[in-house]
């Protein structure tokens, strides 16, 4: 059971649903959102049937005491930078994850530490009166809630922090770190958000493989532009990343 009695937010977490289990909490918040649920609405599930990750991915969601968790988003109108909310997104977790030795971002928004994924994030949107964006993530907090398949590439906070993990406690603070960011990035845009982000980044200077659709090539990381794309210097010149998978080079 996830109870956020002590949150100290502006209005993320203050309608909040907890379920034993879902499909997938961004599809709950997305409905809750059609039918005029509020502003910083959340959703918590202990497992999800149909966890979705990006780019078509399933997303494990076993029970164990794991973070599912949904945030529904109502923005203004549609504004030329929304492409670059799922890095703030990632930089708030980032945020309230730390101080964790190793911890870092990947672009766009996987929270690692080392090489391996603490968190991850999608963000799906639909566009009604107003924009209505669901901001979803996911937290592995147990080792022995990680599917074993998964162990190379996946850690949990249990490996790094000492002590048992309040989880409670952890998301009142995650939803602390993302409204504060979010807030600044509705009001002012990426750029205020921009080098804090670079700074997280730990691919920013080093060679990284980028899959994009069909397209696939390696190159250095330089940086990101004032929407959020990656710019990676590649022998043909510089190519703006908007979406896809991008990796280190071993
Ligand atoms: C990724 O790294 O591929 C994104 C993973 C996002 C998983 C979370 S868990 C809560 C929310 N509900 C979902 O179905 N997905 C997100």
């Amino acid at each position: 059971m996830v109870e956020l009695r002590s949150l100290s937010t502006r209005v993320f977490g203050h309608a909040h649903e907890h379920h034993a289990s879902l499909g997938s909490t961004n599809d709950r918040a997305a409905s809750w959102l059609r039918e005029g649920g509020p502003h910083g609405l959340v959703v918590t599930a202990e497992t999800q049937s149909a966890g979705r990750g990006r780019n078509g991915r399933s997303w494990s969601s076993p029970p164990g005491g794991n973070l599912y968790v949904s945030v529904g988003l109502r923005v203004g109108s549609a504004r030329r930078d929304l492409s670059a909310l799922g890095l703030v997104v990632g930089l708030g977790l980032y945020e309230g994850l730390g101080p964790i030795e190793g911890l870092g971002l990947k672009w766009p928004n996987d929270v690692l530490v080392g090489h391996r994924k603490l968190a991850g994030v999608l963000c799906e949107s639909r566009w009604a009166q107003d924009v209505e964006v669901v901001v979803g993530f996911g937290v592995n907090l147990r080792r022995e809630g990680i599917d074993p398949a998964l162990h190379e590439r996946a850690v949990a906070l249990d490996e790094r922090v000492a002590g048992p993990v309040e989880r409670a406690g952890l998301l009142a603070r995650l939803l602390e770190a993302l409204e504060r960011r979010l807030d600044a990035f509705l009001l002012m845009g990426f750029d205020e958000h921009r080098q804090a982000y670079l700074d997280a980044n730990v691919q920013i200077g080093t060679r990284v493989r980028v899959v994009s659709g069909d397209e696939s090539f390696e190159g250095v990381a330089v940086d990101v532009d004032e929407d959020g794309a990656l710019r990676v210097r590649t022998d043909e010149g510089l190519k703006v990343v908007r979406a896809g998978d991008v990796n280190r080079v071993r």
